[in-house]
């Protein structure tokens, strides 16, 4: 049985088909149709019912969206819950986690069990089934690092399928999902985590020196896992705002990828311009640090507006009735003061998703 299936459209404003609440940037949208999964077997049971010309749309937990007002689509919403231990040794255990576990909730879990390396990820928001989507990554970690498959049905052919890390063909922040949307629904991650307590991850910015303090609270001499974790909440806390306050949809543009000539021209010019050195003489370049430096900290176009503590982040300040009408413009407007005083493009991060359930252009200039 499929629960929540709704597919009488005279009931639009029923909360099934509101998903203004279901996205974290709380944008306003009302979709025609929301089919809300619990177990696998549904969307057998859905698909063989359902006519293969009707547009189909995947929402998780809606943190890497932009939704339209009205959405002509089926929307699908994986809610499967479920973490299985697959194989242990001494030095490592797999897990299978089942796409509709939130996150943050599961990167607790495994620390608490012993199991480490998804400590860096901790406060993302969304559910684990988008993770693989946008190989979420944070504090030098990537999701790629230790996943080591997904279990997807692929909605054209109507067939599950197991695909190794490899298969997903991740980037960063990028994968096959990203760049083919609407084609998989993905159900289960597996993971290998690992069992040292004494390897940590903790070389970005400010971790290494609050993880030390959470360790000597502790009476360790070095940070373990759990302190790496505590020290991330405590630093996204403090840059970034909490969707439930101040709806965000997290980093808006990814941070450009510039040639290293470019780089060294802007750096005679601009001296403390942030960028990382990257294969073949290339530099990525924070994208926050651009829009700061373009007077954008902290304003935009009103609803929108870039926050305070971390221009890369665009928050909604009248949640609910905002559209994405008022996002292109927010946008457009940072993206093209970027490119005036920089000539540097961005890319937005979040997927713009079309009226019709299809998803929208990639770059935002
Ligand atoms: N910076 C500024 N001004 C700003 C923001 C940043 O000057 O307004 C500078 C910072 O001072 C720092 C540099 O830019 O020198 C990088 O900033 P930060 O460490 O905050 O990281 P980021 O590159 O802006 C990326 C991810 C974040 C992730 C952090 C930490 C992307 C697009 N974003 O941000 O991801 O939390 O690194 O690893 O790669 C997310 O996905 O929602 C997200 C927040």
């Amino acid at each position: 049985m499929i629960t929540d299936l709704c597919l009488d459209t005279s009931k639009q404003n029923d909360p099934l088909y509101d998903l203004s609440h279901a996205n974290t940037m709380a944008l306003a949208c009302l979709a025609d149709t929301v089919v809300t999964l619990t177990a696998e077997s549904q969307l057998d049971t859905f698909m063989a019912s359902t006519d293969s010309s009707q547009p189909l749309f995947v929402l998780s937990g809606g943190s890497n969206v932009l939704l339209p007002s009205k959405l002509h689509a089926i929307v699908l919403r994986p809610k499967m819950r479920g973490i299985t231990i697959t194989a242990q040794t001494q030095d490592y255990v797999e897990i299978e986690v089942m796409a509709g576990e939130n996150w943050h909730d599961l990167v607790i879990h495994t620390v608490d069990q012993g199991w480490y390396g998804l400590e860096n990820l901790a406060l993302i928001p969304g559910l684990t089934g988008a993770a693989p989507v946008q190989n979420i990554g944070a504090y030098g970690v990537q999701l790629e690092d230790y996943m080591q498959y997904v279990r997807a049905y692929h909605l054209p052919s109507k067939t599950w399928h197991q695909l190794t890390a490899a298969d997903c063909e991740f980037g960063y922040r990028d994968s096959l999902f990203k760049r083919t949307p609407n084609t998989w629904l993905i159900s289960r991650v597996g993971f290998r985590l690992h069992t040292d307590p004494t390897k940590v991850l903790a070389n970005y910015g400010d971790v290494q020196t609050v993880a030390q303090t959470y360790a000597e609270q502790q009476g360790r001499a070095l940070p373990a896992p759990r302190d790496v974790m505590h020290a991330i909440i405590d630093i996204r806390k403090q840059k970034l705002p909490d969707p439930q306050q101040l709806p965000n949809c997290g980093s808006f543009f990814q941070n450009p990828i510039i040639s290293q000539n470019q780089f060294e021209s802007l750096q005679s010019i601009y001296p403390n311009i942030v960028g990382y050195p990257m294969p073949t003489s290339t530099v990525k370049v924070a994208a926050g640090w651009l829009i700061e430096q373009a007077g954008l900290k902290g304003s935009g176009i009103e609803p929108i507006v870039t926050h305070k503590h971390q221009a890369l982040v665009l928050t909604n300040h009248t949640p609910y009735q905002a559209t994405q009408a008022d996002v292109a413009t927010a946008q457009n407007h940072i993206a093209s003061s970027v490119y005036d005083k920089f000539a540097i493009t961005l890319c937005r991060e979040p997927v713009w998703v079309n009226a019709d359930g299809t998803i929208g252009q990639e770059h935002a200039v």
